[in-house]
């Protein structure tokens, strides 16, 4: 089949009624999507995938602006956002949280509405502090739609989940494009271990591992997470993995055993984040405004990390998986020599880069579905000429 081919049967595949549903959607959390909705804009991803590698343009959106507002670092999700943005014709400008008006009290509502007032799409991310990331979000949609609503606006201004306290959507979905990829079958039935892995560089954010463990769990799959003691993540997202499995027909298991998740186990996500009882420290820290509290929560961290250097995802470990074989997998940037060996991740290396390369294609389907009227219509007309 040529190129040409596969991109119209890709978008013959899609669903006009799922379609519509999705009209004038934010994404703020994987778990308030439908699975068939996922399943959809993964088609719609991939499609954005084909066009591309076949250099036909999909400028769906000339002359609009994607704003992105970032509090925390970003390489890959930036990029991503900026990429998608152009592919779509669209201007992308980068906001940097800290340099905006809430470092001096501005809501996140009151954001929300100023850039919403210029804007055609929002991104944001604010990981860092739990319990007000995800808030974060919802305020801003609040502060753009009542602005909207309020001057009779029809504009449609969906907001990306960026990566928030509890979720990294654009992630986890990208991870799940890359998975639908290595396993054409789909990910049932298939055992995908989640672990904690040793980092010395920062205490990372919750969100990409309770974001995995509420996504793959939707499609069947047989998720084991791995954590040392004191390493728990949010209780909804575990109580959301357990239902989701229960209802997919997949199994969700926690053990305190990196060797017992990659036993046997078909796809490997090792990665690091903070102490929860650290994490609930920063909250307070940061509402009391308290810069030197913060670093001391963040030496305590790093220290409570350091009790657990043996959590790498080495070679021995690959041993222990599935003909020693798994397909490793890392949001990236990963801690090389810490969370992983230098000879695993060598070895995956393109593995890895191919599974950040989705998170654009997952960004200009999450834009196209919420924005694009008709877009099957749309996108095949692109492919037709
Ligand atoms: N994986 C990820 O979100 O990378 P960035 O932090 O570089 O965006």
């Amino acid at each position: 089949m040529s190129l040409a081919e596969t991109v119209r049967s890709t978008l013959d595949g899609l669903d006009e009624a799922t379609l519509d549903g999705l009209r004038g959607r934010s994404l703020l959390l994987t778990s308030e999507w439908s699975a068939a909705e996922l399943e959809e804009l993964l088609r719609v991803a991939r499609a954005f995938e084909l066009l591309d590698r076949s250099r036909i343009p999909a400028a769906l959106f000339p002359n609009e602006l994607a704003y992105a507002l970032f509090f925390d670092n970003s390489t890959r999700t930036k990029s991503s956002w900026a990429g998608a943005a152009a592919r779509l014709g669209s201007s992308p400008v980068i906001v940097d949280g800290s340099s905006t008006q809430v470092e001096h009290g501005e809501t996140a509502e009151e954001t929300g509405a100023m850039l919403g007032m210029n804007a055609h799409a929002m991104g944001i991310r604010h990981d860092l502090i739990l319990g007000e990331g995800n808030r974060f979000l919802r305020a801003a949609k609040q502060g753009i739609d009542g602005y909207l609503a309020a001057t009779g606006d029809e504009r449609v201004v969906p907001i990306v989940n960026l990566q928030c306290d509890i979720d990294h959507p654009t992630q986890t979905l990208a991870d799940l494009l890359w998975l639908k990829k290595r396993f054409p079958d789909g990910i049932a039935g298939r055992k995908i271990a989640v672990s904690w892995a040793y980092s010395p560089s920062y205490a990372k954010p919750l969100s990409v591992p309770q974001g995995l463990i509420t996504l793959l769990t939707r499609f069947g799959a047989q998720v084991e997470l791995a954590h040392p003691k004191g390493y728990d993540l949010m209780p909804e997202t575990i109580a959301q993995a357990h239902e989701f499995a229960r209802a997919s027909g997949g199994s969700f298991q926690v053990t305190g055993e990196m060797d017992q998740a990659f036993q046997d186990a078909d796809v490997v996500y090792p990665k690091s984040w903070g102490p929860f009882d650290l994490m609930l420290d920063r909250v307070e820290a940061n509402r009391r405004r308290d810069k030197e509290g913060l670093k001391e929560v963040e030496k305590r961290a790093l220290e409570r990390n350091a009790q657990h250097t043996d959590w790498i995802c080495d070679e021995r470990r690959m041993q222990l998986t599935h003909q020693g074989n798994a397909l490793y997998m890392h949001c990236l940037p990963a801690d090389i020599g810490s969370e992983v060996s230098r000879g695993v991740m060598e070895k995956a290396r393109l593995d890895v880069g191919r599974e950040a390369n989705g998170k654009v294609y997952v960004i200009m389907a999450l834009l196209a579905v919420a924005k694009a009227k008709a877009l099957q219509e749309q996108l095949l007309a692109l492919v037709n000429g």
